[in-house]
């Protein structure tokens, strides 16, 4: 037996200096120095259990033990080489285990292409990172790609080498060592569900590997997909229609959720999973420290069922992240499931899973709340969606956005919807409508993503000024149009950095550009209006990012604000239970916040006229003198008690510092 005493009986017994933890095991770790073994044998004693049981779940009929034995060896030679620098980081991460959830994390997300030509010019932009409060950086895909049209990086045919115009492994490597250095943790994406139909793997299966062939899902006709696609949607509707790919090569169906060459990997073969560990460890030894799970929610088949967020997609996170917590521990997992509120909190951990898959996840029902809130200035959904979502496991931690390098599709529950009074696809539609500037009175000029006439779906693209209608009225030259639109993206900047997960800025926002006009004139994004919020960075714009007579400078030092004030306030903590107060005007959302340092009531006017909200909202949270600590001013009642908002103004009130609150 592998794993005989350190995994399978728990803490009271454990293994000894003379007897490690099994025969086999023992064999592991042979050639290491009595340290690193030491540290192995804790770190095996620890997370066994819950590789096995993962193990188990994905591959009930095999041999769990070997595989098991495959992954731990893995794991093992990972730890061997991993530079002193990261195992020192592991040691500080294990020292700080919430240390996303702190107020002071703040991220951004860009293209590295677009933001700095490449990683060595990206290096020599982190000034404008810095001056923002960046702690997170999340580069868009870097690993080499099919040529070709290849969905934004997300076709990968080389996990191990980086796009060449971006540069090498090397730069890779400095990039990651100096934002470390600058307190930023790089954030790479971990494309999982499937490959381009160039990787080695599809190349061999094409060749007629049966082995490789294994690692992908084909058929020799049509009844398999014919079958599966009876309960499947389309990802893509108009440039990928179906979920299956004829190829000829192959002689049979394989296939491809997204694009016909993106092919879906098959997680049922335990081959995959080493392949995808082994993977997963070398970029965690390239000092990359978080892995984004691309599309981790589809990487679960299952006849008769929309193959999303099937049970067996946690136990792959949880196999994966007990290897890299065995390895490289300093590696945290976000996932990336844009899924309906009701399947997303598994992703931090329920159940079984609780503590043992992603660290984070995508809040994809805040954000459409957000959007939602403003269209209409009316919060009664919002409020019954985020309170119907069940309690976020305490070491979970939500990335919060407005909106990212995806398109935003209206996530909403047709019962959450009900129950505010609504119906589900009349509001889906309304929200569409809205954002592509097709409704009387919309401010909005996103545009329409994926227009599905069969579901009626249609999501939008667009940058945050785009959809806040900043940047039409800057366009217009309308001052009034433009004040209002700051004010929108600041308000919805300010609820999801006072959510208490990681806020993450999409790159553009910071300076409020406008959609790109010319996304479709680069060959392969034709068809893909995603590229217009995928804008390159403008450094002429960027240079007055401290100049509060621009815009781009106002909505620079907004969000710089937002990270500065976050970093003060303990309450924005993740783990901080977060309630939202159901009783406030229809105008105005208030979520209360619980930590043992004091209270935090988050208020917000989602409309455009003014809002009141009782004072008594603060004293019931505990708050004695109340401070807007957003603003810098206390806040007052008028004599019905009534404290009054001014068009989308956003409050953090907490305790009056006690130098303000004397005075
Ligand atoms: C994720 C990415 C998206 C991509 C898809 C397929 O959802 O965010 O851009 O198209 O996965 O990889």
């Amino acid at each position: 037996m592998l794993f005989n005493r350190a995994m399978s009986h728990g803490a009271r017994d454990v293994p000894t200096a003379e007897s490690p933890a099994g025969d086999s095991l023992g064999s592991l770790l042979t050639g290491l120095d009595e340290a690193d073994r030491e540290t192995l044998e804790l770190r095996l004693e620890r997370w066994s259990d819950d590789l096995l049981a993962a193990l188990r779940v994905l591959y009930p009929e095999q041999d769990v033990s070997a595989i098991a034995q495959r992954l731990v060896g893995r794991a093992v030679s990972a730890y061997s080489e991993r530079p002193p620098e990261l195992r020192r980081l592991d040691q500080r991460r294990l020292l700080r285990p919430d240390w996303l959830q702190q107020p002071g994390m703040f991220g951004y997300a860009c293209y590295t292409e677009r933001f700095g030509e490449d990683l060595k010019g990206l290096g020599g932009r982190l000034d404008h990172l810095r001056d923002l409060g960046v702690t997170y950086l999340h580069l868009m895909p870097l690993l080499l790609p099919r040529d070709g049209d290849n969905d934004g990086g997300y076709a990968v045919q080389d996990y191990r080498t980086v796009r060449p115009d971006l540069g090498d492994v090397d730069d890779l490597r400095d990039l990651a060592t100096t934002l470390r250095a600058d307190g930023i943790s790089l954030v790479l994406d971990l494309v999982l569900n499937h490959v381009a139909r160039e990787h080695e793997w599809a190349r061999r299966a094409r060749a007629g590997e049966s082995h490789y062939r294994d690692y992908f899902h084909v058929y020799p006709d049509r009844v398999m997909p014919d079958a599966y696609e009876r309960t499947l949607p389309e990802v893509f509707p108009d440039f990928a229609p179906g979920n299956f790919t004829w190829d000829d090569e192959l002689d049979g169906w394989v296939w491809t959720t997204f694009n016909e060459w993106q092919w879906d990997v098959n997680w049922a073969n335990p081959d995959v999973l080493v392949e995808y560990a082994d993977i997963v460890l070398y970029l965690a030894n390239l000092g990359v420290e978080v892995l984004r799970l691309d599309a981790i929610a589809f990487t679960w088949k299952r006849l008769g069922t929309n193959c999303q967020n099937q049970p067996e997609v946690h136990a792959v996170t949880q196999a994966l992240r007990t290897v890299a917590r065995i390895a490289c521990p300093a590696l945290a997992f976000k996932a990336e499931a844009i899924v309906g509120p009701r399947d997303l909190v598994q992703y931090l951990g329920q159940g079984e899973h609780a503590g043992r898959v992603s660290d984070i996840a995508y809040h994809n029902s805040l954000m459409v709340q957000v959007w939602s809130m403003l269209a209409t200035g009316s919060t009664g959904l919002t409020k019954q969606a985020l309170t119907a979502l069940p309690p976020t496991p305490p070491s979970g931690t939500w990335i919060c956005y407005v909106r990212c390098h995806d398109d935003i599709g209206w996530a909403i529950d047709d019962a959450d919807a009900a129950a505010a009074g609504l119906d589900g696809y009349a509001h889906r539609r309304f929200l569409s409508d809205w954002y592509a500037g097709d409704q009387p009175g919309s401010w909005a000029h996103g545009l329409v993503f994926q227009h599905n006439p069969a579901t009626g779906d249609k999501r939008i693209s667009g940058t945050a000024a785009a959809l806040t209608g900043l940047s039409d009225a800057e366009r217009r030259g309308d001052a009034g149009g433009v004040g209002q639109g700051l004010a929108r993206l600041f308000l919805a900047h300010a609820v999801v950095a006072g959510w208490g997960g990681i806020p993450v800025v999409w790159s553009g926002d910071e300076l409020g550009m406008p959609n790109d006009p010319h996304w479709a004139d680069e060959p392969g994004h034709e068809d893909d209006n995603r590229w217009a919020h995928r804008e390159r960075i403008d450094w002429a714009l960027a240079s007055h990012r401290g100049d509060l007579a621009t815009t781009a400078g106002k909505v620079f030092q907004g969000l710089r604000h937002l990270a500065t004030v976050r970093r003060s306030l303990p309450q924005l903590h993740a783990s901080a239970q977060t309630r939202v107060v159901l009783e406030t005007s229809d105008g105005v959302l208030a979520v209360v916040r619980t930590h043992p340092s004091g209270s935090m009531v988050c208020v917000y006017n989602v409309t455009g006229h003014w809002q009141t909200v009782p004072v008594r909202l603060f004293a019931d949270a505990g708050i004695v003198h109340p401070h807007d600590a957003l603003g810098g001013h206390p806040v007052f009642g008028d004599a019905a008690g009534q404290a009054s908002l001014s068009p989308y103004a956003a409050w953090w009130v907490v305790e009056a510092p006690v130098e303000v609150s004397r005075a």
